[in-house]
């Protein structure tokens, strides 16, 4: 576990973008054996954006979601230095990042992926910053995108319930102000429950050599959803609290809760246990559902689109899921 502060990188830009395709829980409820009912009361999704296209991937919606925030400030692609897409649903396993590159045209980038899952937008915010904190990079794009609905398996009630596709997108620069920007951060991971969330790769056919060569494929989303609830409600909280401390920060000053959006309750006993009022929870699960790395930047961009978020507030952002992996990185607005 690291904790650890840092100052000089700021948020200039956000972007999103959703597919245009909803499904509701009542249309779910068609394919498997569920309720509306069932999955607002214990999830708080009420619908989710589906990528149904032929032929359309998570570069698409990270590409919006990356022009949406070039535009937001008339940045030219070119002053884009680097490229993080943080994303657990690459339609390639070399890496979908270098393809957002060529599509936005931001050539004198350099780009890689990022995967760790729900967590990947902090950890992807947080690596950005260690670029610009030390100078070897002034503009970096950072992309949360995740076309879950590839892996899910939809006769599987348990899961295919709960996730969206989305991509959400920040352009950080660094900044010289000492106090502005992303404060600090603290990073988890705990491998041993690893088996608890995953899409994990079978092997199933020999290749005769000797020795002989294994080959296989990726399975669809397993989760034991009772421990995942368990870890984040008692997990996050920590996080925060450490986070906090060290920036000697206290509770009251914190504006806005920005979680991971796997579930209301979850949010609810989140902020609950932090004494955090519900009114500074940023939620839009009931919309797009749990959309991985994704529904962070989503949820951002959202909030500032709406003008929630002024600037100087103090943002508390979290990310927690497979790995396992969780986070949390304390932001001051300054737009
Ligand atoms: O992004 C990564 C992070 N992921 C998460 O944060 C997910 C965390 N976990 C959760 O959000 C919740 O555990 C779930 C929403 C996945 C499940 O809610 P739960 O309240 O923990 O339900 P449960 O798994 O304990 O299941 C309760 C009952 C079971 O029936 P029995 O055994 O009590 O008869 C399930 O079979 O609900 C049943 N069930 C369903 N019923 C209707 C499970 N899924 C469904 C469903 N519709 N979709």
């Amino acid at each position: 576990m690291e904790l650890s502060t840092m100052q000089g990188a700021c948020i200039l830009t956000t972007g999103s973008a959703v597919p245009d395709s909803t499904i509701s829980n009542h249309e779910i409820s068609q394919v498997v054996d569920t309720s509306n009912e069932w999955i607002v009361t214990r999830t708080g999704i009420k619908e989710r954006r589906l990528l149904t296209g032929c032929n359309q991937s998570v570069i698409d919606l990270a590409v919006l979601a990356a022009q949406r925030a070039l535009k937001n400030i008339e940045m030219n692609p070119q002053e884009i230095d680097l490229i993080i897409l943080a994303t657990s649903s690459p339609n390639d396993l070399f890496g979908s990042a270098s393809q957002v590159q060529a599509k936005i045209k931001a050539v004198n980038s350099v780009a890689f992926d990022l995967t760790a899952a729900c967590s990947g937008f902090v950890l992807g915010l947080v690596t950005a910053a260690q670029f610009l904190q030390n100078g070897a990079y002034h503009t970096v794009l950072v992309i949360g995108a995740d076309v879950l609905s590839k892996w899910i398996d939809w006769e599987d009630r348990s899961t295919c319930i709960l996730f969206g596709d989305g991509a959400g997108a920040v352009i950080v620069q660094a900044c010289s102000s000492l106090n502005n920007g992303i404060l600090g951060f603290n990073l988890n991971t705990d491998g041993n429950y690893s088996h608890q969330l995953s899409i994990s790769y079978k092997e199933n056919r020999l290749v005769d050599f000797k020795p002989p060569i294994m080959q296989g494929a990726f399975d669809y989303i397993t989760m034991n959803g009772k421990e995942i609830y368990k870890f984040a409600v008692s997990q996050v909280p920590l996080s925060i609290l450490k986070c906090l401390q060290k920036l000697d920060i206290n509770l009251d000053k914190v504006d806005w809760l920005l979680l991971h959006q796997a579930n209301e309750r979850i949010l609810k006993a989140i902020a609950d246990k932090l004494s955090i009022d519900l009114m500074k929870v940023i939620s839009n699960v009931s919309k797009y559902g749990n959309t991985s790395a994704a529904s962070i930047p989503l949820a951002l961009d959202e909030a500032v689109q709406q003008d929630k978020i002024k600037k100087n507030d103090l943002i508390v952002i979290s990310g927690f899921g497979a790995g396992l992996t969780w986070g949390t990185v304390i932001i001051k607005w300054t737009n």
